[in-house]
């Protein structure tokens, strides 16, 4: 007889096996959830001063804690704790303008508006801690996207893409615009931006709202270079070497979003990469960068990637493996080692035409902070062949024929 641990390991498994009709619910309940979690990021967006403000008052109330001879050897704590101050009062005003307007952003779907917020617009909710690190890791997009700053962390992680794309695609033996490019999880865009600004087609695509309207914000509504400022390291009270560290400006956007080529085509479509893309032989390539590990199941993308690349096209990849679902409690997670991913990609029929398995590379990166992470990243290109050899299970799964509640290209974008 089953004891019931066996019974909760059944049925968890039984919840599993189905995990991507788990997560589908009636249409109207899909609407309604997707509209409650667009107002609760745009509420966070607003709740940001009040929370961090919270988080510098704690530092002063336990600096007033200390002894008055303690208290005297620290002349700059306070004086620090009022720059910090203001920094968030500048961080809020930007904050304030990437989600201005934001509900006139996708073409085709409207978010009504906020129960909450009926009464009086000007009203904040708490936003929960796990919103609140979404946005400071948004702001910190910033610096690994759209600043001086963050030119060299690009360099380790998008020019080796860039280059492969145009040596697989030179400019002086094809016509570029007629090579599609997507790239899957875009972030804030560049490494598409990037692309397209070269001639190529490109679409990025992203589902997460903090990060699109924050694309949104740059490529569509900035067109100075060096114009805005941020603060993006005040949330690190750890590490700092000095004080100043904490409250140094970044400005972006380094680059005039507006200054794609004329005729470019370029494209921010919004919605799980899974469910948007289920049209067979369309991209010619796709780039993933620190993009896969955000799977649930990492098969599932090669499978997506196999199917919407042409016979001929390639995907090229460059990021680590840590995966995002990994401490998610009720969240299929299956982490692989790359040495699995390989075999499993090989099976498919793509073909390894270059691996590159030691890459240094860092994701948006505080270089004056104590603590640094380095990752080992692994970029590979393969090709999925003309005359295919099919082993994979290419059959569209039902999960990806439905279309993504938030699809539509932002607002204003070259399409
Ligand atoms: C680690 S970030 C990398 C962003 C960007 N590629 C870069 O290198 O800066 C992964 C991105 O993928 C996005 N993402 C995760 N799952 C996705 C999905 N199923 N469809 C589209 N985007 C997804 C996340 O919102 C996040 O912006």
């Amino acid at each position: 007889m089953a004891d019931s641990t066996d019974r909760t390991a059944s049925s968890k498994q039984e919840e599993f096996h189905n995990y991507r009709e788990r997560i589908k619910c009636s249409p109207e309940e899909e609407a309604r959830s997707e509209k409650q979690h667009f107002w609760n990021v745009i509420n966070a967006f607003k709740y940001y001063r009040t929370h961090v403000h919270e988080r510098v008052n704690r530092a002063e109330r336990h600096f007033r804690c200390l002894p008055d001879h303690h208290q005297k050897l620290l002349p700059n704590f306070l004086p620090n704790l009022s720059k910090l101050r203001y920094c968030i009062d500048r961080n809020q005003e930007v904050l304030q303008a990437i989600v201005h307007n934001c509900i006139h952003m996708f073409e085709n779907m409207e978010y009504g508006e906020d129960s909450f917020l009926k009464e009086d617009p000007r009203k904040v909710r708490p936003a929960s801690t796990f919103d609140m690190d979404k946005l400071k890791s948004t702001i910190k997009q910033f610096v690994r996207d759209w600043s001086e700053a963050g030119k060299a962390e690009r360099d380790t992680c998008y020019k080796p893409l860039i280059d492969e794309i145009q040596r697989l695609f030179p400019p002086d033996q094809c016509d570029v615009s007629q090579i599609r490019v997507l790239v899957p999880g875009a972030g804030l865009g560049r490494l598409a931006w990037e692309i397209a600004h070269r001639g190529y087609s490109c679409q990025g695509n992203e589902w997460s709202f903090f990060m699109l309207f924050s694309s949104n914000f740059v490529l569509n509504r900035c067109d100075e270079e060096n114009t805005l400022t941020l603060y993006p390291w005040i949330h690190q009270f750890s590490n700092n070497k000095m004080s100043s560290d904490q409250t140094r400006p970044v400005v972006f956007p380094d680059v005039n979003p507006q200054s794609l080529p004329e005729d470019s085509d370029f494209s921010m479509v919004a919605g799980d990469f899974q469910e948007v893309y289920t049209d067979p032989d369309i991209w010619d390539c796709v780039a993933t960068c620190f993009f896969i590990d955000t799977a649930h199941n990492v098969l599932d993308y090669i499978e997506t990637i196999w199917n919407i690349l042409k016979p001929g096209g390639v995907w090229m990849n460059l990021g680590p493996l840590l995966y995002h679902y990994e401490n998610m409690a009720n969240e299929l997670s299956i982490e692989l080692s790359y040495e699995d991913i390989k075999a499993a990609i090989l099976k498919y029929g793509f073909e390894l035409e270059l691996e590159r398995d030691s890459v240094s590379s860092t994701y948006t990166e505080n270089d004056r902070s104590m603590l640094k992470y380095l990752y080992d990243s692994v970029f590979f290109i393969v090709r999925k062949p003309v005359d295919q050899l099919i082993n994979g299970d290419q059959t569209p799964k039902d999960g990806q024929m439905e279309d993504s509640l938030y699809t539509g290209n932002t607002e204003g974008k070259k399409t």
